[in-house]
């Protein structure tokens, strides 16, 4: 029997947890730092620094850690834990860079004909600015070259907004994420995110979800972390499915192993069905969240086993199996979201919206305090239900959030709307 590690808190590390436990091989599985939610699934722990993590995991004798959110990554965890012989999910701190650096994975997308929007990638204010001097164009979008939480991509509807997002950036407004910037071509078209696990050499479909990126009904106000989302895409048709695993997943796992940072762990991509096909807006180097609460609604393999079987080198795809039904996740969040808000306030009614068939109710920003489930971040909890058709899901979803009683809290009401 095996125990397992889970790094991170969110709505998404639930989702891993749940579905962790459900392994036949797994004997305890362990989360840090998890959340109220989590702890009903994990044992919940405190672990800080990459020390505190490599002792834990001997003195525990860890079979796998899996690594969520994508600091970590970016800051090595994985390649430290390789050092120790502790097996991991999740890319090395070279391989991150997909993430960690826009520049870096356009200009891989460049060498290696991988599909995505022409871009330019500046680390000169001058030059960026004269790049835009040179174009004659509608919309253009700017964007910060490191991580900057979903938040570092514009928009411009204009020359002016352009400029203004140039200088924003390199005035230091996104921090040294803005130090380098790339400005690429406005793609028309439907998103849609793409995951596949990855031993290092090979890459196998997982599955595709789709995000609601906006605040508000009807994809309006500002970008978040995602507010939602649904699996599978109903727009990704098995043509299209081949399409990017032949154009932009193979390609790139055989440019990152040619460029000595091959990748292992779960490739996100993000992408754009243009009427010229896919094209890659950018790579996430994780699991999304809340894409994975669909996602793991939905999944009836043995999620130990293959996370394992990537971390050992040697991908094994009979170890996923997805249900033919649809998930659907609406994302509660507290009052103010994405911009500032309270912390602290009770949430009740979780067991009733919990107890309705085909409805798992996973926590991000929830603490318990005394006997209580309190708020304790942006996005609070993911409200996912599973049924035969979207709108069965979406009914369902809607249903459970209804008997959660936290007026401090909203959620977007149309989650799923394309897709109904
Ligand atoms: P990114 O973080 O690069 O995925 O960008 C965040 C969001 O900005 C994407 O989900 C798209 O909605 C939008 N976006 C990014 N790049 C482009 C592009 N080249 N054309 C159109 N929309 C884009
Ligand atoms: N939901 C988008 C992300 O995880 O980056």
């Amino acid at each position: 029997m095996n125990k397992v590690l889970v790094i991170g808190g969110g709505g998404r590390e639930h989702a891993l947890c749940w579905r962790l436990k459900q392994s036949p091989s797994v004997s305890a599985i362990f989360c840090a730092p998890g959340n109220a939610g989590i702890a009903a699934d994990a044992t919940c722990l405190n672990l800080n620094g990459t020390d505190a993590v490599v002792d834990f995991c001997k003195s525990e004798n860890i079979a796998l850690v899996v690594i969520g959110p994508e600091q970590p990554l970016v800051d090595g965890l994985t390649d430290r834990l390789k050092l120790e012989n502790i097996p991991v999910f999740g890319p090395s701190k070279a391989a991150a860079q997909l993430e960690a650096s826009k520049g870096f994975m356009k200009d891989l997308c460049r060498k290696y004909s991988i599909p995505t929007a022409a871009y330019g990638f500046f680390s000169d204010k001058k030059e960026a600015l004269a790049f835009l001097d040179s174009r004659n164009f509608q919309k253009i979008v700017v964007k910060a070259d490191g991580l900057a939480a979903g938040k570092g991509v514009i928009i411009a509807e204009s020359k002016k907004e352009a400029v203004l997002a140039v200088e924003d950036m390199f005035s230091g407004e996104f921090g040294s994420a803005g130090s380098q910037v790339v400005i690429e071509e406005f793609l028309e078209g439907r998103e849609a995110s793409f995951f596949a696990v990855c031993d290092g050499k090979k890459a196998v479909e997982f599955a595709f979800a789709q995000d609601h990126k906006r605040v508000y009904d009807g994809d309006k106000g500002p970008n978040t972390g995602g507010m939602g989302t649904y699996s599978p895409a109903p727009l990704v048709t098995d043509a299209i499915r081949k399409e990017v695993m032949e154009k932009i997943i193979n390609p790139t796992m055989t440019a990152m192993e040619k460029e000595g940072c091959s990748f292992s762990g779960v490739l996100f991509a993000g992408l754009m069905l243009t009427k010229d096909g896919a094209k890659l807006l950018e790579y996430n180097v994780r699991f999304g969240d809340p894409e994975t609460q669909s996602m793991m609604m939905r999944f009836d393999g043995d999620l130990f086993e293959l996370l394992l079987s990537c971390a050992n080198g040697k991908v094994d795809e009979k170890f996923i199996s997805l249900s033919k039904q649809s998930a659907v996740c609406v994302v509660i969040c507290a009052k103010g979201y994405p911009g500032t808000y309270e912390k602290g306030s009770v949430i009740s009614g979780l067991k009733k919206a919990a107890s309705l068939p085909g409805v798992k109710i996973f926590h991000a920003g929830t603490a318990e305090k005394d006997g209580n489930i309190i708020s304790v971040g942006g996005r609070v909890l993911g409200v996912t239900a599973l049924g035969h058709t979207i709108k069965e899901a979406q009914e369902l979803a809607y249903k459970a959030v209804d008997l959660i009683e936290w007026p401090q809290g909203f959620c977007r009401r149309d989650i799923a709307w394309q897709a109904v």
